[in-house]
């Protein structure tokens, strides 16, 4: 799959160090909702559009899906950087092994650059035997780099307490209407990337908002760049999924215009603790 011309330019992406060294795009592509037989041709849209980063999971039933996008991809495996998860019922020491075996088997790779504990499920207890099985796996280079998705501050202590190896990451539901300011400053104090799920708060009536189609206007945008593009200068990874290939290209394309200082205090100032997805406090779902 030859990559020339535009799609070139648009590989220039900015990069986050995390902290173990390993370094990771700061715009990936998501694939949550793909039906696996889409997933190929979304992924290789999007991996010729310039996304060099695919976040999935074993509970989007697509790794295979992802896995053939790759396989067929004209690019190296050092190229690419490829996050999954582990699925809420696989928690546990030895599932937590076995669950990864699955995961790469589906990818057809021999490892990943991010493994992540998909959601604490706090009813569930387990997440402390599952990083321990997750400090394995990275000391084994079958993740180039481990953290977590849906953790609150409560539950990052407790692992952080019970483990010297600190979360490289949390993925967290992130967008205007939900800015995350404490969880962003915890992660800030211990060298935890944020990284934002549904960063277009999964494109309803954020997208519609004054506010973001005032700016948008302003800068000859559309409202997902603008909300992208304040993403990215607070400083979070972030991951759109589209399956429409004007918007997998439309989302990449942020790196040639900036929001004012003011322009991204109005979009945080939207703030309304308004989640679209499940309160990770509540979430024990198997
Ligand atoms: N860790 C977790 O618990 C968790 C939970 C949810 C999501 N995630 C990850 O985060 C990724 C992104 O979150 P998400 O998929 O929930 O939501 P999202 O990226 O905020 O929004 C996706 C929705 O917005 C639409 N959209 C995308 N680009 C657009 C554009 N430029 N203009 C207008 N509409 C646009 C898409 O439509 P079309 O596809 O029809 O174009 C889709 O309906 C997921 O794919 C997944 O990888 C993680």
């Amino acid at each position: 799959m030859p990559i020339v011309g535009k799609d070139a330019e648009l590989t220039d992406i900015p990069t986050i160090e995390l902290n173990n060294g390993v370094v990771m795009p700061q715009l990936g592509f998501g694939v949550f909702q793909v039906p696996d037989a889409e997933t190929t041709a979304a992924v290789s849209t999007a991996l010729r559009a310039g996304y060099r980063s695919i976040d999935t999971a074993a509970a989007y039933r697509n790794e295979k899906g992802v896995g053939a996008a790759l396989a067929e991809a004209d690019l190296n495996r050092d190229d690419v950087f490829v996050t999954t998860k582990l699925w809420n019922s696989h928690q546990g020491y030895d599932e937590t092994l076995r669950a990864l075996d699955h995961s790469l088997g589906a990818l057809g790779l021999e490892y990943v650059d991010l493994y992540l504990i998909h959601w604490p499920t706090p009813a569930r207890d387990r997440y402390l035997d599952t990083w321990r099985a997750f400090e394995k796996i990275v000391s084994d280079g079958r993740s180039r780099a481990i953290g977590v998705s849906n953790f609150q501050p409560a539950h990052l202590r407790r692992l952080m307490d019970n483990s010297s190896v600190v979360p490289a990451v949390n993925q967290i539901e992130l967008h205007p209407f939900l800015v995350q300011t404490e969880l962003r400053a915890f992660h800030a104090e211990h060298g935890i990337a944020t990284e934002a799920w549904s960063p277009l708060a999964q494109g309803g009536e954020l997208l519609d908002h004054p506010t973001v189609a005032e700016i948008a206007a302003k800068h000859g945008r559309t409202a997902a760049q603008v909300i992208l593009r304040w993403h990215l200068q607070l400083g979070n990874i972030v991951i759109p999924k589209s399956v429409t290939p004007s918007r997998i290209t439309e989302n990449i394309s942020l790196f040639d215009f900036e929001l004012a200082p003011a322009e991204v205090d109005a979009l945080t100032a939207l703030d309304k603790g308004h989640r679209t997805g499940p309160d990770p406090d509540q979430f024990n779902q198997a």
